[in-house]
């Protein structure tokens, strides 16, 4: 079976130990001190906070995903549905929230084809900032000496999404800066937003929470959790193959398993990992993924394409520089920074220092292959 997983947060075995990431996560939670965890997409956050949690075991969880929030409704709703999964999950049976959320009309079903439990609550029943006050009041309230919380607001950058979402960060901020005794944890991976919340001295969020900074998994532990996987399944890998993943991969863990799980499917029991298995990999995501790149293509302008692609191949340092509009053939650099704009808000690049990055290092990897 294929040992390498992607796309879900991994832990126990299948986390790739990362020992200082994980104390100092660890060592917040029991202080209560309020984290911000930020690194670039597929880097490991969820993962880390989640076993941090699991190694300090006494707690309570209460994880909400603040994905493509749009609305103080829907960030209320999530946090209900939150806290009355976690009860659920401890007791098997509902209780003390199901019922204080009962004029929410909350529900609970097996989705008949995952077979995954899921809560609904009543759509006609609107939920405004002053309910989310409520709710993270009823969360400081469910939390005991024996039993204490940690609240996780993943993909926390959503929130400034919403409509009102000054007013809502205010709210929220007034009332988690009281609860002291539990930890908050918001992770996100849009840089300049997740600056946004937590740098920006106008933000009600200013500093009130500390850093945790998730880079790349270090080098040498990350090569030898894969080739520990790859010598299981009677695979032989070696170092300079996986320099050439990780850089195609961009460093990033969940793309370099990724790349790894699709290096197992085109291999055997007994085979040794060559340079030409290489390219017959990334086809392989290539044949997965490509509609989804063609996609983002349909939805940019020309001038936007040839910038992408531009960067697809020259790197994506110094775009403004004489040289790079030379090579990419458009006279004016701000006509470049007007698409990198674009490309930005598409989430199809992201800056990371001075550099542009692809959000996803295979969408850059066929455009190099496809040659356009
Ligand atoms: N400690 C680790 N050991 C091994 N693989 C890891 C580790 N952390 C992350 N990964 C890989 O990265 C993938 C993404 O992990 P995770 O969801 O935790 O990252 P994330 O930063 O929260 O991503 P996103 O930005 O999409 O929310 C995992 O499925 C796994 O392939
Ligand atoms: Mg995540």
């Amino acid at each position: 079976m294929d040992p390498f997983k992607f796309g879900q947060v991994v832990s126990g075995s299948d986390f790739c130990p990362r020992p200082e990431l994980t104390q100092t996560v660890m060592g917040y939670i029991n202080q209560g001190q309020n984290m911000y965890v930020q690194g670039e997409r597929r880097i490991g956050k969820t993962s880390l906070i989640f076993e941090a949690c699991r190694r300090l075991k006494k707690y309570r969880i209460v994880y909400v995903d603040l994905f493509g929030v749009k609305s103080s409704d829907i960030l209320a709703k999530r946090i209900v549905k939150a806290i009355i999964s976690m009860e659920q999950k401890e007791n098997g049976v509902f209780t003390k929230m199901f019922k204080t959320f009962s004029y929410l009309r909350p529900s609970f079903s097996i989705d008949p084809i995952t077979g995954l439990p899921s809560v609904s609550l009543d759509a006609t029943v609107r939920m405004t900032p002053d309910d989310i006050e409520t709710v993270l009041d009823l969360i400081a309230a469910i939390k005991t000496a024996k039993k204490p919380v940690i609240v996780i607001f993943d993909e926390f950058q959503d929130v400034l999404s919403i409509k009102d979402s000054d007013e809502t960060l205010a709210m929220m901020r007034s009332k988690i800066q009281f609860q002291s005794d539990i930890a908050y944890i918001f992770a996100g991976s849009l840089r300049n937003k997740m600056d946004e919340i937590f740098i920006d001295p106008d933000s009600p969020f200013f500093k009130s929470a500390v850093l945790v900074a998730v880079g790349p998994l270090a080098k040498t532990e990350f090569k030898g959790y894969i080739i520990k996987r790859f010598r299981n399944g009677g695979r032989r890998i070696k170092d300079d193959i996986l320099d050439r993943i990780f850089e195609i991969a961009g460093n990033i863990a969940g793309d370099i398993q990724q790349f790894c799980s699709a290096l197992w499917t085109i291999s055997s029991t007994g085979d040794s990992i060559e340079q030409d298995n290489i390219p017959k990999a990334l086809e392989l995501i290539f044949a997965r993924e490509s509609k989804v790149y063609e996609a983002d293509i349909d939805t940019i302008s020309e001038q936007q394409f040839i910038c992408l692609n531009g960067i697809a191949g020259y790197g994506g340092k110094e775009l403004t520089s004489s040289r790079f509009l030379m090579n990419i053939g458009i006279p004016s650099s701000a006509s470049v920074l007007k698409a990198l704009e674009r490309l930005i808000k598409l989430r199809i690049i992201f800056k990371s220092g001075n550099e542009y990055k692809f959000t996803n290092p295979f969408f850059r990897a066929w455009l190099l292959y496809k040659n356009f």
